[in-house]
């Protein structure tokens, strides 16, 4: 973390788990475990659904509600989709675009990813944008060009006024739910590799304001040694935010200067 350049931003993607009417009991038990003061953005990325009672529930504990995805398109016959607009309209703050899961499963790609974006930014939600290695990238050395393309590929056409309301999420898919986190040598090493892609698009000072997180298997013990590394300015949570107390702990390992 470095937050005399950048906000720390602590963010849960439910994934497709949970219902609205649990949202309220998980809100009181967070709120019970949270520390008094925190210095970190606090945001929850739920199903579509969900995010008014999320918005709802969230405002006293200052958590943001967030949409996991997003239609590429304004408006119009496109039947199961929701917009940006529709997002902006309940309440979203934050929404995720380009998560592995969507990639693998609904076969979204780089150009994509890059349309969900900017159609987020036109109507004032902030992407939370996610890249990542497989496996096998890793093993065949392939990392760091794999990133850099995708972080390019989906900041092509921001300019350096969105970029400041764009947030990076790191995560190797490899890590993803498999209880195998990156050590926080490989993703600072990468955290810091996407910077550089930033910097030699938008500049140094641009590049000094993003926050970028981490992602794949943060929790409650490892988040505090991730946390501490110069270029990792948060995390994105899948299971242990999905526990009020695991979500809390990793909130409190942001307060450790
Ligand atoms: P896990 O924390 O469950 O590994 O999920 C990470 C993730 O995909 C967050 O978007």
């Amino acid at each position: 973390m470095n937050r005399k350049y950048r906000k720390t931003v602590i963010a849960g993607n439910w994934k497709m788990n949970m219902l609205a009417s649990e949202i309220k009991p998980f809100m009181e038990e967070l709120k019970a475990n949270l520390p008094k003061t925190r210095s970190c953005e606090m945001v929850l990325c739920t199903p579509a659904v969900m995010i008014p009672a999320m918005v709802k529930a969230g405002k006293e504990c200052k958590v943001a509600a967030g949409g996991q995805d997003v239609s590429s398109f304004e408006q119009g016959a496109y039947t199961g989709e929701v917009s940006a607009s529709q997002l902006a309209d309940i309440g979203a703050k934050y929404c995720i675009v380009g998560h592995s899961e969507r990639r693998q499963y609904h076969g979204e790609d780089d150009m994509l990813v890059n349309a969900k974006a900017a159609a987020l930014l036109e109507k004032g939600v902030m992407p939370i944008i996610c890249v990542g290695e497989s496996l096998e990238q890793r093993e065949m050395d392939l990392t760091m060009e794999y990133v850099a393309y995708q972080v390019k590929a989906a900041l092509s056409g921001i300019d350096a006024s969105q970029l400041r309301r764009c947030v990076i999420a790191y995560e190797p898919i490899w890590a993803i739910g498999t209880g195998k986190t990156a050590t926080a040598q490989q993703a600072q090493e990468v955290c810091e590799g996407i910077r550089a892609v930033i910097r030699s698009i938008y500049g140094a000072r641009p590049a000094r304001a993003v926050s970028i997180l981490y992602g794949g298997s943060m929790n409650a013990k490892n988040a505090q040694e991730l946390l501490a590394q110069p270029d990792i300015d948060g995390g994105l949570i899948g299971g242990a935010s999905l526990k009020p107390v695991d979500f809390a702990a990793i909130i409190k390992a942001t307060d450790q200067d």
